[in-house]
């Protein structure tokens, strides 16, 4: 037993030198971010004070708030119109490039 959890570990800390890899095609995502761009832009930033910030966000996070949007599960009067049009595919690739993009935190405040 002891034995099992340990090569397990094992394999878990080499994983985190393996790339990334995302559940939606990157490329195809970004094609698709230009629906998104007017207020996330293309580098997941927030373009207006509604939006937030989407940028390098957890893939399989996106891909649960988006399907939401889509299914009314969660609503919102500008994501309500934009989610139901996209398919789980679609919403797999755009989460897959937003979670993508690299983001770095440069100043934590009080620190
Ligand atoms: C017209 C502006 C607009 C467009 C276009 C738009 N969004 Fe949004 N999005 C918003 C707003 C506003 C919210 C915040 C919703 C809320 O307050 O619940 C949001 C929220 C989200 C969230 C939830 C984030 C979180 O932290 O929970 C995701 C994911 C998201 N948008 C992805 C997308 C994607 C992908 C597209 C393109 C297909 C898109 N949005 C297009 C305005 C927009």
């Amino acid at each position: 037993m002891n034995g099992v959890l340990k090569i397990g570990f094992a394999l878990l800390l080499g994983a985190g030198s393996i790339p990334r890899a995302y559940a939606g095609d990157v490329k195809a995502g970004a094609v698709l971010a230009d629906k998104c761009q007017t207020c996330h832009g293309l580098d997941g930033l927030s373009k207006i004070a509604e939006a937030p910030n989407i940028a390098g966000q957890n893939e399989q996070y996106l891909i649960k708030q988006l399907t939401a949007f889509k299914n009314g599960e969660r609503q919102n009067e500008m994501m309500s119109l934009v989610a139901p049009s996209l398919s789980d595919r679609e919403i797999e690739d755009l989460a897959g490039y937003y979670s993508a993009i690299e983001i770095k935190v440069v100043s934590i405040p009080g620190q």
